[in-house]
């Protein structure tokens, strides 16, 4: 890959892309990086509505578009360097991660190796937190591959827990810590290639 070159990210996202929005927004106008396309499995998700408010092309892949290699096809046409995981539900496919090695981030709303794995996402995390009565919480930002929620960590951030804390309070405090990190990780990732 070009050093030089701006690099090009195509956001992955499921449902309401609140941290696809304050990715978009990060790179508008950023000397190094710039979101291409937004690509939801999902066509009622919010992510794309918010991706076209921003100017930013917003496409739906269903599942098996996924498995059929019709995503990693809409990637290449606009040349995406790096795919980021911004809330995107999907486990990546075979396809992709051959074709993206080390290129495919995710954001996974807990500490990892905690609370990861198959149908550990969005609240379902932080109900499992809570009814833990785990002291703290977090993000852990990290490369994907085969496995759910196991690739190689990049960062994580923590957060408390205070005993008092609903599923709602710790989802509050951990989307605080996505938007606080999660462009800035991506920068640093998508500018050291
Ligand atoms: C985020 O908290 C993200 O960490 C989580 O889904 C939420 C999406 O919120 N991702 C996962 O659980 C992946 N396993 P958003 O759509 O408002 O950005």
């Amino acid at each position: 890959m070009d050093k030089d070159k701006k690099k090009r990210l195509a956001v992955l996202a499921s449902g309401s892309g609140s941290n696809a929005e304050n990715i978009i927004r990060y790179f508008k106008n950023h000397p190094k990086a710039e979101v291409v396309l937004l690509v939801s499995n999902k066509a009622d998700a919010f992510a794309l509505q918010r991706a076209k408010n921003l100017n930013v092309l917003a496409y739906v892949v269903p599942k098996f578009g996924f498995e059929n290699g019709e995503a990693l096809q809409l990637f290449q046409y606009y040349e995406a360097d790096f795919l980021i995981l911004a809330g995107f539900l999907l486990k990546a496919p075979q396809n992709l991660l051959e074709a993206y090695p080390d290129r495919i981030v995710n954001i996974h709303p807990a500490l990892l190796p905690k609370y990861g794995g198959k149908g550990m996402y969005g609240m379902h995390v932080h109900e499992a937190v809570v009814a833990h009565r785990e002291t703290e919480s977090g993000i852990t930002i990290h490369y994907v591959n085969e496995e759910y929620d196991a690739g190689k960590v990049i960062f994580q951030a923590k957060c408390d827990v205070l005993p008092d804390d609903t599923p709602d309070d710790v989802a509050a405090k951990v989307h605080a810590l996505e938007y606080a990190h999660f462009p800035s990780v991506i920068e640093q990732v998508v500018t050291t290639f």
